[in-house]
């Protein structure tokens, strides 16, 4: 994406093919730091810690830690068992994405399969490249299928502002380019649609209102950024239309895993008679789970992120203490909207009934 001037993606690799880069997402919007990450460690770490985040660029970032993998080998032959366990160790780095397992399970049989030393460098390199090629294409898709949704409540409306809420953040950084959920408002932006996006902060954490809300901004896209808990109120006062998420993990019945929080917002929506859409591409979709609620792993991470607010004052990132020092917290990173809840898929073959029948019609090689 076009970043003051610069086109930018979250992740690419330095021209020595040594060191991967990626923007540290920690200190956006106030600062744009560029990390160089040069082992598995360094993945693994950009990973937990969230320098990179959201599903599809987890994925973009494992092939690149794959590729670190095979350049750095202490043994020069790269033996087999070598590469299997570095991959698992890279698999283990964050649990709910599941762009991360696919991305590595992609790669690690190539590997196995090639002959010599050379041929597993190349093939790694290529492999990496091509699976975020893959992401952004298949969010410039998800674009043009997203597009017409939005277009048909312009035209209801006579015109008048479409107003969508989003959750967190499902665009260019956490996919390479584009988007999963922002793609259709950039199309819509593109084709001269009038539209506003409500965008949830997204505790803890709050990717909408520093990463979102930044995203949008550097588009030229109208915003407005509210808290987590408003969005219940402004579908009943006729302020929404549509609702468009991303997710990090959708079982072949169409149960989504997305940020904390989605859930409470989709059973707004249905309350309200709101269109709730979830745009992903096929690289998120878990084709081995069928029960989303009991089966998709759910990330705790550490309470701190909870009972500290982080923001920016005179140059500095600040940490502030908010609940009484000895209130523990619960952080539970994402939860699960049962398809029942979702009005449809937008991914980069079209867009879909949130059924297996119709996940499956799209994709009929998963049949
Ligand atoms: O914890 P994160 O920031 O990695 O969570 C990812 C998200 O932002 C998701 O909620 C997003 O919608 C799915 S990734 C496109």
């Amino acid at each position: 994406m076009n970043v003051d001037g610069k086109e930018m993606r979250p992740i690419w690799p330095d021209e020595d093919m040594k060191t991967v880069k990626v923007i540290d997402q920690r200190l956006l919007p106030h600062e744009m730091v560029i990390a160089d990450l040069k082992s598995l460690d360094d993945i693994i770490v950009a990973i937990k810690e969230m320098y990179v985040r959201g599903a599809p660029l987890i994925g973009a970032t494992a092939g690149y830690g794959v590729y670190l993998i095979v350049i750095s080998a202490p043994d020069p032959s790269i033996p087999d068992d070598y590469l299997k366990r570095e991959c698992e160790r890279l698999k283990a780095a964050r649990p709910t994405a599941v762009n991360l397992a696919w991305a590595v399970d992609r790669m690690l049989p190539k590997l196995l399969a090639a002959r010599t030393p050379a041929e597993k460098i190349e093939l790694a390199r290529n492999e990496a490249r091509a699976i975020a090629d893959l992401e952004a294409e298949n969010c410039r898709q998800i674009g043009e299928h997203g597009l017409p949704l939005i277009r048909d409540i312009s035209e209801k409306k006579g015109g008048q502002t479409v107003n969508l809420l989003t959750h967190c953040n499902a665009g260019w950084l956490a996919c390479v380019e584009w988007g999963t959920a922002t793609a259709p408002m950039y199309a819509a932006h593109a084709a001269g649609i009038d539209i506003h996006v409500w965008v949830d902060e997204t505790r803890p954490l709050n990717q909408g209102a520093r990463l979102t809300a930044w995203e949008l901004g550097k588009a030229g896209i109208r915003h407005t950024v509210i808290t987590d808990n408003a969005g219940g109120h402004l579908m009943q006062h006729g302020q929404v239309d549509m609702v468009i998420t991303g997710t990090d993990r959708t079982t072949c019945t169409g149960d989504v895993a997305n940020k904390i929080g989605t859930y409470l917002k989709a059973l707004a929506a249905r309350d309200n008679n709101i269109p709730f859409y979830v745009a992903l591409p096929s690289t998120t979709f878990d084709w081995t789970l069928r029960d989303g609620v009991a089966q998709i792993p759910i990330e705790e991470r550490d309470p701190d992120e909870i009972r500290y607010i982080q923001g920016y004052e005179n140059g500095t990132v600040k940490s502030v203490l908010v609940p009484p020092a000895e209130s523990p917290a619960g952080n539970y990173a994402f939860d699960v909207t049962p398809a029942r809840l979702v009005t449809g898929f937008i991914t980069e073959r079209g867009v879909c009934a949130a059924t297996e029948a119709d996940i499956r019609r799209l994709f009929p090689e998963r049949r």
